[in-house]
């Protein structure tokens, strides 16, 4: 997950999108220039373990038509779920299978340096979980969110492909001050993404699969607008950090996602920046929408 870097420039650390001034969570003081630190596996407590277990069976369990097939396949690959798993094991096996690493960081850490990470194919995963009683919402990304929500399909070789070009493409914005455009193509793909299947509509954003109710709704529910993927229309688009989304983007499949997002954005950046824009729930005039599943 990204964190702003303006707080960084101010000699503090760093902040969520939209959070304010609030510190983020986390040790910092062992981190390497880079952002990125051990694990520190030994220093999970029993109670730790269980807690992560029981999210991990939580969502498990909602999977079932709800999540895309190919993260629902690649879930196994996360390990036993009664431990929170060894970075440097599951790391061994995402190498094997698309030249991708995760590796430990403290929490949030700052947009250019996520971005580096994310274009060297290596995966930023918070070290700390949750205490128990955010079981339900937790408000900055944990182990649970980050392992279980982002992992699973950078397993898969396209959406993989993908990461690592938004990690690169995310380096230019830096340089054309394109950054806050460029999240929110990260918020509703990557953390909130709808795809579309022939047995109907599916999650593979993040954000929803680790969520305890935002999976259900996302798919399900008749509340919220979903709409056809398109770049310029999410780039306008605000998003909600404090409660489910009233927007989701749907992809037809992960190469649509890889191919529309190829070209250099520096002229659609400028584009954008033309239009209005869009409130999140808002639907525009002649708009398809997509039906719940
Ligand atoms: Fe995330």
């Amino acid at each position: 997950m990204i964190a702003n870097d303006k707080a960084v420039n101010r000699g503090v650390a760093p902040v969520t999108y939209g959070q304010g001034e609030r510190p983020p969570r986390g040790d910092y003081s062992t981190a390497r220039g880079d952002y990125t630190c051990d694990q520190n596996w030994s220093a999970y407590t029993a109670q730790e373990h269980d807690l992560y277990r029981r999210l991990y069976e939580r969502q498990a369990a909602q999977l079932e038509g709800l999540a895309c097939d190919e993260f629902t396949a690649a879930v196994k690959h996360l390990g036993a779920p009664e431990r929170i798993p060894r970075f440097d094991e599951l790391s061994n096996r995402l190498y094997r299978q698309t030249r991708w690493e995760v590796v430990a960081v403290p929490g949030l850490i700052p947009e250019e340096a996520f971005f580096a990470l994310l274009a060297k194919r290596r995966f930023p995963v918070t070290g700390w979980i949750r205490g128990p009683e955010e079981f339900d919402y937790v408000v900055e990304p944990d182990v649970f969110h980050d392992l279980f929500g982002h992992v699973p399909l950078l397993f898969d070789p396209v959406f993989a492909d993908y990461m690592q070009a938004y990690g690169a493409g995310g380096l230019k914005a830096s340089r054309l001050d394109a950054c806050e455009l460029l999240a929110r193509l990260y918020w509703y793909t990557v953390e909130f993404g709808l795809i579309q299947t022939p047995q109907g509509l599916r999650a593979y954003g993040a954000g929803i699969l680790s969520s305890a109710g935002e999976l259900r709704h996302s798919v399900r529910s008749g509340e919220p607008s979903r709409v056809p993927f398109d770049l310029q229309r999410i780039m306008r688009t605000r998003y909600k950090i404090d409660s489910y989304q009233s927007t989701y983007f749907v992809i037809d499949s992960f190469q649509q996602l890889f191919d529309a997002t190829a070209p250099d954005f520096t002229p659609i950046y400028r584009a954008v920046r033309e239009l209005p824009e869009i409130e999140a729930g808002a639907v525009l005039p002649g708009e398809r929408l997509i039906a719940a599943s």
